[in-house]
């Protein structure tokens, strides 16, 4: 734990509970008047009946000695007491953090399997923004998890089952395999699709084929499944080459598409009619989760089993839980799932749990997020309306990064430039779906997100880079301050300090909400303070010696947290830029 209001927390957390006589929490807050400020004496007082004023007068007493922590304490206004923390408390605390190798941030107390289902493109179709947003969340969520000490197995969902299945096969086998391949390995998937809708549409016979062609599917038919397969790796292939770009964690191995949950269907029907939930319905089988209704006030059932004897996107959703609960033995079920299917999967979760299926300690957590939405506001669409190409947006990412770094820094080698332009251009891309509260939706913007100014990723890749080079013109390793303990005087020295230490608290801010914006905002607080400290307190110019070992050591803890920290957004930190 490095984080100093927690120790005070913790540490008057005791007092409190001598004077009210209860556990209470002594609520401590950041404040403008002081380094902490604790408010818990004013719940107390009302619940004893008594001055709150007087209240934290007893906690003071109650608390006894904590100079060691404290410089200051201070009963203000209606019995608030702020305290200053003592500058060689936030040395020592800041010494320790940066010598723990999770810089501070406390371990989960209890490690987890979680799996963290996210991304889920469809096979032949085009990913569109929201698989973006999904895979951007999900990827940082799966970073944020494993840094705290949980076991994460990650899940690529990803639509390759149905009976769309059938007409997509019969158009394949039309225009020949090897077109086919090229078609979807360049990414033209939407294409491809809309070309055997379109037939399915107005030819009857083509209708016909791609009807048996889904019978011969599930039968398991051999040259059928080769076809299947052609589709299915000619999508991944493109969607991999998504997932590179994006520099995100997934790899083919975390595929587990909806196919592979074939030989779990018929089981799944089976437990629920043994556990006597299913009903027939319009001649599907269904479930009625309680508490769910139409408009109307009926009841809305989940469809498990088709009419025709197909299965349904909530049949493997249904064999998934099973499969992540009683296989993989997973006790955290994440679902990074745009907000539109809340009610799909909040059915899917209450059936899981009438079953038996999920139960706690399981949990399982639907992490929904909003839309992207173009500049008129509108879900962002591509210039003639189409579904807007992921692969073409993050290269004009790039692209347009590469003409900011030149304007930048012109002496720059071209092939560092190359390099550091991935790293902004899809830095700022990634840093702008993150940083928005993932509930809300927010707008595409490139003048914005890639803005040297204000909570992007720019802005945070270039704090960095500047905390780099401070050692690069000092001539000294990093790594050669980090022996050295830090003398925390001057008030921006300071707030860097409680900053750096607060990176415990953001973590798990973040984390407890599966809310990387809080994470982001954090960082560009983080880098604020930086900028104000490095423009009051000159570094390689100090006064002494020591003041300038001492910042130095500073520094190179506030671009540690910093780099760490756009690593858990899954966002590199170039050393110069
Ligand atoms: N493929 C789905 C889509 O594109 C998302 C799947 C999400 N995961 C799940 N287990 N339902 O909307």
């Amino acid at each position: 734990m490095s984080d100093p209001l927690l120790a005070v927390s913790e540490r008057f957390a005791w007092a409190f509970a001598a004077v009210a006589g209860e556990v209470v929490d002594p609520v401590v807050r950041p404040s403008d008047h002081a380094d902490a400020q604790i408010n818990g004496a004013l719940g107390v007082a009302k619940k004893l009946g008594t001055n709150p004023r007087q209240v934290a007068e007893q906690v003071l007493v109650a608390v006894g000695d904590v100079s060691d922590m404290c410089s200051g304490l201070e009963i203000a206004g209606p019995g608030f007491i702020n305290v200053t923390l003592s500058n060689q408390f936030l040395s020592t605390q800041l010494k320790s953090a940066m010598n723990d190798q999770c810089l501070g941030v406390r371990v989960a107390p209890i490690r987890l399997t979680a799996v963290v289902d996210y991304s889920a493109p469809n096979v032949a179709k085009e990913m569109h923004v929201g698989h973006l947003r999904s895979t951007v969340i999900g990827d940082s969520i799966v970073r944020l998890l494993e840094f705290v000490g949980h076991t994460v197995i990650r899940e690529n969902h990803i639509g390759d089952w149905g009976t769309p299945f059938g007409m997509l096969i019969e158009h394949l086998i039309d225009i020949g395999q090897n077109t086919a391949a090229q078609e979807l390995g360049v990414g033209d998937l939407d294409g491809f699709y809309r070309e055997a809708r379109n037939k399915f549409d107005a030819d009857d016979a083509f209708k016909e084929r791609a009807r048996a062609r889904v019978v011969l599917l599930q039968g398991g038919d051999p040259d059928t499944l080769h076809l299947w397969r052609t589709l299915v790796s000619e999508s991944t292939r493109y969607f991999n080459q998504v997932y590179q770009l994006l520099d995100v964690l997934l790899t083919d191995a975390d595929i587990v598409g909806e196919s592979s949950y074939n030989d779990l269907l018929a089981p799944v029907v089976e437990r629920l009619r043994e556990a006597k939930l299913l009903e027939v319905s319009d001649g599907a089988d269904v479930v009625f989760p309680a508490g769910f209704t139409n408009r109307d006030g009926d009841p809305l059932p989940l469809i498990i089993r088709k009419g025709d004897g197909g299965y349904n996107y909530a049949t493997s959703d249904l064999a998934c839980v099973i499969d992540r609960v009683e296989r993989l033995g997973a006790s955290l079920l994440i679902y990074v799932v745009g907000a539109p299917q809340a009610q799909h999967l909040s059915m899917v979760e209450t059936v899981a749990t009438q079953v038996g299926w999920l139960a706690p300690p399981v949990q399982m957590m639907h992490v929904a997020f909003g839309n992207v939405l173009g500049s008129d506001g509108k879900m962002l669409k591509s210039r003639v309306g189409d579904t807007v190409k992921l692969a073409a947006l993050l290269e004009e990412a790039v692209e347009r990064a590469t003409a900011a770094i030149a304007q930048k820094n012109p002496d720059m080698s071209e092939h560092e430039r190359s390099q550091v332009a991935h790293m902004i251009g899809i830095g700022a891309v990634k840093y702008s779906d993150l940083s928005t509260d993932r509930v809300r939706d927010y707008v595409f913007d490139w003048e914005r997100m890639l803005s040297f100014d204000g909570n992007t990723a720019p802005y945070l890749q270039y704090a960095h880079a500047r905390m780099c080079s401070i050692f690069r013109r000092a001539g000294i390793e990093r790594t050669a301050v980090r022996s050295v303990m830090p003398t925390i005087l001057d008030p921006r020295e300071r707030a860097l300090a409680i900053r750096v230490l607060q990176f415990d608290s953001a973590v798990w801010d973040a984390l407890d909400r599966y809310s990387p914006h809080r994470l982001c905002t954090y960082l560009y607080e983080l880098a604020t303070d930086f900028t104000a400290f490095y423009e009051h307190c000159p570094v390689l110019k100090a006064d002494t010696d020591e003041q300038r070992l001492s910042r130095l050591n500073l520094c190179d803890a506030a671009a540690r947290v910093l780099e760490c920290g756009l690593n858990l957004l899954g966002i590199r930190a170039p050393e110069q830029m």
